[in-house]
């Protein structure tokens, strides 16, 4: 059984995030959507918010499952088989961060591999950064998260 560990910190998640998910469940038998902590970005949201919303946006689709870890991802996958992880990109700005998280993952644990989803249309400006920004002064974040999640974003 082929595995995709989309790791993320989904902060909270995004449309660019679920289309990542969406598309990932068609090519691989199972998707775990690894909410992680990113220590270069300040949460809004606690491990189990971010989980919590990702559950409910994901609860239609029967191969996709939600886990949270406090720690590395190379150590999260020590024991598995069969996983690659998955990342999704939007610019070449994207790319270098991703490339470099490839490239020390590898060094850590050489038993998985990369790859990189091209964020499409919309979502190529779409992030949790920008969408906390956004909340913070009230503003409209419709179709830049999913719609399940929107009023739980806006009332942080
Ligand atoms: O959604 P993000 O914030 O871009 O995701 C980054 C994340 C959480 C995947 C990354 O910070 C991460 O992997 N954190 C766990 C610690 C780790 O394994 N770091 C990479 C080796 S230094």
């Amino acid at each position: 059984m082929k595995t995709a560990i989309f790791p993320g910190s989904f902060d909270p998640i995004t449309n660019g995030h679920f289309d990542i998910i969406n598309r990932a469940r068609l090519i691989f038998d199972q998707v775990i959507i690894l909410v992680l902590t990113n220590i270069d970005k300040q949460m809004m949201f606690s491990f189990n918010e971010r989980a919590n919303m990702i559950s409910l946006v994901v609860d239609k689709f029967s191969n996709v499952k939600v886990d949270v870890y406090n720690g590395l991802l190379a150590d999260y996958l020590r024991e598995m088989k069969d996983v690659v992880v998955v990342k999704g990109v939007r610019s070449v700005l994207d790319f270098q961060y991703e490339f470099e998280m490839a490239s020390i993952n590898k060094k850590l644990n050489l038993k998985f591999d990369t790859l990189f989803f091209p964020a499409y249309g919309d979502n190529v400006f779409v992030s949790s950064t920008l969408i906390k920004q956004i909340i913070s002064f009230n503003g409209d974040i419709s179709g830049m998260v999913p719609e399940q999640i929107k009023s739980m974003v806006m009332k942080k």
